[in-house]
């Protein structure tokens, strides 16, 4: 069972600023990108035959209700409109959350006085988000905040303002997981209080997990997931067996962590253990694998073997998912 590059989506976070190419140190080999340094970085990705990226934004300023998530001097939003004007062929999605927005934090705007999401305001704010990448050029967006109904929210917005074209990745089986540690640090977006089982999912029951996906999927879904991925194999296969439906795997920044500290002690080989990792999310039954992985791997496979990557084919035809 082979690993296709049309099969991985690389994450990427964009931050204020130039000629910046920031390290993290609990995620190694993962950087926060200036507009213009993305670019260049995204110029190396597309040319080892990688189609696909996801987008997060690290914000400048931070309110109580993440108002600079849609703001038209937004970090995403610039940096989707530059993307796409130098490589129109590449696919962009774009991740849809206020974490990074929020002083507190949380997911969602909260409700006054009570530690808990305004449900109504948060999707609200989520539809103005996701208007904004669409705008912008985004090919697709993929909330992620675990807000109810926030697939179905999206999707009345981007229909009734003419982007009935732009497709929905819904983090549908999103769960309160440990594995989010390197990405938080990235992101500046750790909860300031409390933690994210008010809305995430509790890893414990898998019928909720599988009820949020058919959920997703009745309110307009074009890809649905599971999030993370290796403690999660079973829910993958359970998900793909029962709704046959596109389905993508978050292989999460604490998952990738561990296999790069463990590969700098000499625990393993990285490259097997990379390859053996995403074989196994794949013969779950993931169509796409959400990777921090990817570039190391499209340069793996790449060695050798005289690859030429295809460009706006691919890209037309995972637009066409449905
Ligand atoms: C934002 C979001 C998170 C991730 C993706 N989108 C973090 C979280 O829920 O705290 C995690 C991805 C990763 O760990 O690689 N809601």
């Amino acid at each position: 069972m082979g690993i296709s590059l049309s099969s991985l989506i690389y994450p990427y976070f964009v931050a204020e600023g130039k000629n910046k190419k920031q390290r993290i140190r609990s995620f190694p080999g993962v950087f926060r990108f200036s507009i213009d340094r993305l670019l260049v970085d995204i110029k190396e990705t597309a040319g080892l035959g990688i189609r696909k990226i996801l987008l997060f934004g690290i914000p400048e300023c931070k309110d109580n209700i993440g108002s600079g998530a849609y703001q038209d001097k937004n970090i995403v939003a610039r940096a989707v409109k530059k993307i796409k004007e130098e490589f129109p062929g590449l696919i962009v999605m774009t991740d849809v959350c206020l974490c990074a927005y929020t002083n507190h934090g949380h997911c969602g705007v909260l409700k006054i006085r009570s530690r808990s999401i305004d449900n109504v305001k948060t999707l609200d704010v989520l539809s103005k988000i996701a208007l904004l990448h669409a705008k912008a050029g985004a090919d697709w967006v993929a909330p992620s905040a675990m807000a109810k109904g926030q697939v179905g929210a999206i999707r009345k917005a981007l229909d009734k303002n003419g982007f009935g074209q732009t497709r929905i990745m819904g983090y549908s089986a999103k769960f309160a997981s440990n594995f989010y540690g390197p990405f938080r640090n990235a992101a500046h977006s750790a909860p300031k209080f409390g933690d994210r089982r008010l809305y995430q999912l509790d890893y414990s029951r898998p019928q909720a997990a599988l009820k949020e996906i058919e959920d997703d999927i009745k309110e307009g879904a074009d890809i649905v997931m599971v999030k993370p991925a290796l403690s999660y194999l079973d829910l993958i296969s359970r998900a793909k067996e029962k709704f046959s439906y596109p389905l993508a795997a978050y292989n999460v920044s604490g998952e990738y962590s561990m296999v790069k500290f463990g590969a700098r002690q000499g625990l393993w080989d990285e490259k097997n253990l990379v390859i053996e990792i995403i074989t196994s999310i794949k013969r779950a039954g993931a169509d796409y694998i959400i990777t921090y992985h990817a570039k190391d791997i499209a340069r793996w496979l790449n060695v050798g073997t005289g690859f030429k990557p295809v460009p706006t084919d691919n890209a037309r035809r995972f637009n066409e998912v449905k």
